[in-house]
């Protein structure tokens, strides 16, 4: 899931098909979390909901900042990954932290190239950024597909993880393209579970049943 709302976490989690939460600082911020220690009790909340990896990101730009901040966000919670983003000091800092055995989500990845970069600097995973590439007239999806084609080809561990899903299609699509995860928000997981022959069939049924039983 890709929030840091507790309650769209907590419901999402009790559907059993949630394996890790992605969180930026713009997703806490839209909680009211604007500092490391709100992020921290946010972040360990999510960790205690949810059994799987637990994205948070660092906010520092250059490369000893972004080390320190994954370094402390390291020891959080038992399974975190530390989002570093797809920039030279950002690969610097995955290197660094990847050879520490922290686990990285390389983010606000918006081409192949970044991608190949971050997998050889260390990054566990990487997020291809497909709704706003798609909002600037581009097929984020592409991505998508051809860095799955290429670690694939290569054998590349590094896992993709189709991240800024705007819509149900982008679900279906990542997994279509081969990605290993998709960070999907909550309303879209909601959009995913439904489908209106289900209500229908679901209504027929129950009217059936309820006039055999007057019969
Ligand atoms: C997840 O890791 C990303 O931070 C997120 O998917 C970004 O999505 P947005 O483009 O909707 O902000």
């Amino acid at each position: 899931m890709d929030t840091a709302n507790i309650q769209e976490i907590r419901d999402g989690a009790r559907l059993g098909v949630i394996s890790g939460v992605t969180t930026n600082p713009s997703l806490a911020a839209s909680e009211g979390i604007g500092n490391a220690q709100d992020y921290k009790a946010a972040v360990q909340e999510i960790s205690d909901l949810v059994d799987g990896p637990i994205s948070v990101e660092v906010v520092s730009q250059d490369a000893p900042g972004m080390v320190a901040e994954g370094r402390e966000i390291a020891e959080w919670i038992p399974n975190p990954w530390v989002k570093i983003p797809s920039t030279p000091a950002g690969f610097e800092a995955i290197s660094i932290l990847a050879r520490d055995g922290i686990k990285i989500n390389q983010t606000l990845c918006f081409s192949t190239n970044q991608a190949l970069l971050g997998a050889q600097a260390g990054s566990t995973a990487v997020s291809p950024f497909v709704g706003r590439l798609d909002d600037i007239g581009h097929q984020g999806m592409q991505m998508v597909a051809e860095i799955v084609s290429i670690f694939r080809s290569y054998d590349i561990k590094t896992l993709v993880l189709a991240a800024s899903i705007r819509h149900t299609l982008h679900c279906t699509m990542a997994a279509q393209a081969g990605a290993d995860i998709a960070t999907v928000p909550y309303k879209v997981l909601l959009q995913m579970a439904q489908h209106p022959l289900t209500d229908a069939g679901m209504a027929r049924f129950q009217a059936d049943w309820e006039k055999a039983g007057k019969s």
